[in-house]
């Protein structure tokens, strides 16, 4: 759909409500991406690592042996998120919890010579900020403060079905959506690019499974929405 792949150097976002294969999908991208010799930083927000890795154990992404490897690194900022309430973090005006994540960020980059990386989910990160210029400007620094650091930034993000866009979604330079349909007491779960700057995309809505396998994008399958 991508025509190769995603842009380097750009942020992106994936964008979906829950249970929708974020997690999978950004992961699955850079234990592969390590496989054809671009290392990985994974970042967790929102999910204990330790549950992540129990999560992740059926797949054969071999997520441990890359990182005894340096081709995938996983850091776990979950308990830096969680821990100020969120009164304490509008008081602190929460820029010290992304400082110090971009600083962990950038470290393992430079540790492991990285190519992508991926934030997972950026909701947490602007959640505490209620001002919608505040959360804009706050949003934009972060993407221009990844795209300084150089690597393909796929960033997810949780979409609630109250609204139409984010604001992150105008801010980033690519946006995949993911999105569940009942079609006659069935469940049809579809992907689709929203926009991708810099390349020709495939814009067709597509169908999307989660399996033993991983994340499978259908070729051919209709989607009946
Ligand atoms: N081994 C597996 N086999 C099939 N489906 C799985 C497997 N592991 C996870 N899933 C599916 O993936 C979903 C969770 O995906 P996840 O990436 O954590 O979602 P999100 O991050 O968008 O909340 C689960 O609800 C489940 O349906
Ligand atoms: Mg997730």
């Amino acid at each position: 759909m991508l025509g190769g792949g995603f842009p380097q150097g750009r942020v992106i976002l994936i964008s979906g409500g829950p249970g929708a294969g974020k997690t999978n999908l950004s992961l699955q991208f850079i234990a592969s991406a390590a496989d054809e010799g671009d290392p990985g930083v994974y970042v967790t927000l929102e999910e204990p690592l330790e549950l992540i890795r129990q999560n992740i154990d059926g797949f054969d992404w071999k997520i441990i042996e890359k990182e005894v490897k340096n081709k995938i690194r996983l850091l776990d900022f979950y308990s830096v998120s969680f821990l100020f309430t969120a009164y304490e973090l509008r008081d602190r005006r929460d820029r010290d919890s992304v400082t110090s994540i971009l600083e962990g960020i950038e470290k393992a980059v430079k540790n492991i010579e990285a190519k992508n990386i991926v934030i997972d989910p950026i909701t947490t990160l602007t959640l505490q900020e209620v001002r919608a210029g505040a959360k804009r400007r706050m949003i934009a620094d972060l993407f221009t403060s990844l795209r300084r650091i150089g690597c393909t930034t796929i960033i997810t993000s949780e979409m609630s079905s109250s609204r139409d866009f984010m604001v992150e979604e105008f801010l980033a330079d690519g946006v995949i959506r993911l999105s569940k349909h009942i079609e006659n007491f069935q469940m049809v779960s579809v992907l689709r690019i929203e926009k991708m700057r810099g390349i020709k995309y495939d814009d067709q809505p597509r169908r999307y499974a989660i399996t033993s396998r991983g994340f499978t994008v259908f070729q051919a399958e209709p989607v009946l929405i």
